[in-house]
């Protein structure tokens, strides 16, 4: 398990500070996968290397199982490194080993014997799925394949937590969803604290369990993926199920309504429900449905005309514990 308690780092660049953390706070428990989101710069990067004991943070805590790393002496780092898998967007491997001496190197540096090197790094492989790899080269390997070693390599030390900077963010649509089902299954067969950065939705939305929004090293939204996701007009709901542009109608006549509709599998969706209680249509404007984490998320934006205000749906909705919102002509959330 992971605890990161009030983290801050300050960078001192040439004439001024930044705050790269300032305050952040997260928990991610053993078998569950959590998401960082944010835009370039929020300290993503960052918190992963204070976490991962690469860069010491200016103040606060992190734990591993219980253990304050930000509290182990210098001498003992390297040992304590080892609880810690990173994987990072290029693998990084060196091109003149093969495949399983990579995924040894880890075990050499922890002075691991031969034998013991070659036995754990052909488990290594298997577990990834690249055992016919092993005597090749990172030059005949594929990005995927990469990643792979790279993922194997991160485990060697049998790490209890994974940290993964981006590491889908140079891959192809399909070789992203294979390296992120990797992930997932990796986290369930050997029960890993899994810290996923991202700034890919299909990131959080494939394999995370819990979710946090991060913004000028602030953490600004977080939750579980289905509370965030179910958090009507919050950034990461709007974000996770976002909508395509409305084709103008959000200036026609009357106005338009926004509704969240959360796990109405093989149940009527709460805009035929307010339909037949209105006794008139709603012209959707804009309409997205995911299944997230078992659960069926409907997003919709529809147009509400005269005699009938928008107000009095919203409140129709309110009163029937379904989450909606007048929308602006902009399209955002009143
Ligand atoms: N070693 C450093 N020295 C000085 N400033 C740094 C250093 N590393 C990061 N920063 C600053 O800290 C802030 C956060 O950087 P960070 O790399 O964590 O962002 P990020 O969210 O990972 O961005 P990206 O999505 O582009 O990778 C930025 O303003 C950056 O300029
Ligand atoms: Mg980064």
């Amino acid at each position: 398990m992971i605890a990161v308690t009030d983290l801050k780092k300050v960078y001192r660049q040439a004439t001024r500070e930044v705050r790269a953390l300032d305050g952040v706070a997260l928990t991610v428990p053993d078998n569950s996968v959590h998401g960082v989101i944010g835009q370039s710069g929020a300290g993503k990067s960052t918190l992963v290397r204070c976490i991962a004991l690469l860069d010491r943070p200016t103040s606060g805590v992190v734990e591993v199982n219980g253990t304050d790393l930000t509290a182990v002496r210098s001498a003992d780092l390297r040992r304590a490194r080892r609880r810690l898998g990173v994987v990072f967007q290029h693998a990084n491997l060196f091109d003149s080993r093969t495949v399983a001496d990579n995924v040894a190197y880890p075990l050499e540096l922890a002075g691991v014997g031969r034998a013991e090197r070659a036995s754990r790094a052909a488990e290594l492989l298997g577990l990834v799925g690249l055992a016919e790899n092993a005597d090749a080269h990172p030059a005949q390997l594929s990005g995927g394949q990469r990643q792979r070693v790279g993922i194997a390599r991160a485990l060697a030390t049998d790490p209890d937590v994974l940290l993964c900077d981006e590491p889908t963010s140079a891959l192809d649509p399909a070789t992203t969803g294979e390296i992120l089902d990797l992930i997932a299954a990796l986290k369930a067969r050997l029960g890993l604290a899994v810290l996923v950065i991202t700034h890919e939705m299909t990131v959080v939305k494939r394999i995370c369990d819990s979710v946090s929004l991060l913004e000028d090293g602030r953490v600004v939204e977080s939750g579980p993926l289905t509370e965030v996701v179910g958090a009507f007009g919050s950034r990461l709901s709007e974000s996770l199920l976002a909508l395509p542009p409305a084709a103008g109608a959000d200036s026609a006549e009357g106005g338009t309504v926004e509704v969240l509709d959360v796990g109405r599998d093989g149940e009527l969706s709460a805009l035929t429900t307010a339909s037949r209680h209105f006794g008139v249509d709603f012209p959707v404007v804009a309409a997205t449905v995911e299944r997230l984490a078992g659960t069926t998320f409907g997003r919709w934006r529809v147009q509400v005309l005269p005699p009938l205000s928008p107000d009095e749906v919203v409140g129709y909705f309110s009163a029937n514990g379904v989450q909606a919102g007048v929308t602006a002509t902009t399209g955002s959330v009143r």
